[in-house]
């Protein structure tokens, strides 16, 4: 099958019916803009594995997504949307970038939690964006940017209390959203360890890819160790 799309971590294909993709996961994970790069057997198993139970688990909520139905160890099957280039983060503590931009200490709760918006743009770097900045380059509508943050919200919302039933604290995440043909907004990509911050909830060790990004350890056996919790291995 000929590629429609070859991104960093996932590949997608033409899918069966009109208007559906095939989203099938690499082993490959990249880092601060793909500077660094590796791969590591079984990790596109375990984000497929993981990215399908929690599609599954929004759209029980009342969420749905892009999300279809499961089609192999390494592929789901989507519909097809026009992704809108936004990279859409929400943080209930403070880690990562935010820390170093604003030195606000890691670890600090927020509360609420906080929305933030980056441009999806490899080139620039992803940049962070305020509203204007999301109206003036013709992002989102008005109404399309209100209707992203409350789906983000509400995603957060079921994680967060799903993992913590895990002892898993939801620490941040980045979701992107796409667009149908008829101009509905449908949380889109994936969500994994690869685009969560997780941590044990007792010991705050990262189950995510920070043990990649800080060279801090194994990440198929964190990424294994959510699968085993959510009981997917
Ligand atoms: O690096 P930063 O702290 O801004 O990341 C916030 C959240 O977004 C983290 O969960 C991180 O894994 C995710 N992220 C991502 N892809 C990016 C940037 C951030 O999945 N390109």
């Amino acid at each position: 099958m000929t590629p429609i799309y070859d991104g960093k971590a996932k590949t997608l294909f033409a899918g069966p019916h009109p208007h559906t993709v095939i989203v099938a996961f690499k082993d490959t994970a990249t880092a601060g803009n793909a500077q660094k790069r590796a791969t590591f057997p079984h990790k596109g198993t375990l984000c497929n594995a993981i990215s399908c139970k929690l599609f599954e688990l929004l759209a029980a909520h009342g969420l749905p997504s892009h999300y279809i139905r499961k089609l192999s160890d390494q592929s789901f099957l989507a519909h097809q949307v026009q992704i809108i280039p936004l990279e859409v983060v929400v943080r209930n503590r403070a880690t990562g970038s935010i820390t170093k931009r604003l030195g606000i200490p890691r670890g600090q709760p927020f509360q609420p939690p906080l929305l933030e918006f980056f441009y999806k743009s490899d080139p620039l770097g992803d940049p962070l964006l305020c509203e204007s900045h999301i109206f003036a380059l013709g992002l989102a509508t008005q109404n399309e940017l209100r209707e992203i943050q409350e789906q983000a919200l509400q995603a957060n919302k079921t994680l967060r209390e799903y993992f913590a039933e895990l002892r898993i604290d939801l620490i941040d995440m980045k979701f992107e959203f796409g667009k149908t043909p008829n101009g509905q907004i449908l949380l889109a990509d994936e969500i994994s360890p690869d685009t969560l911050r997780l941590w044990d909830a007792q010991t705050k060790e990262s189950l995510d890819k920070d043990i990649f990004r800080e060279e801090k350890g194994d990440l198929v056996t964190a990424y294994r160790e959510v699968a085993r919790r959510m009981g997917l291995v």
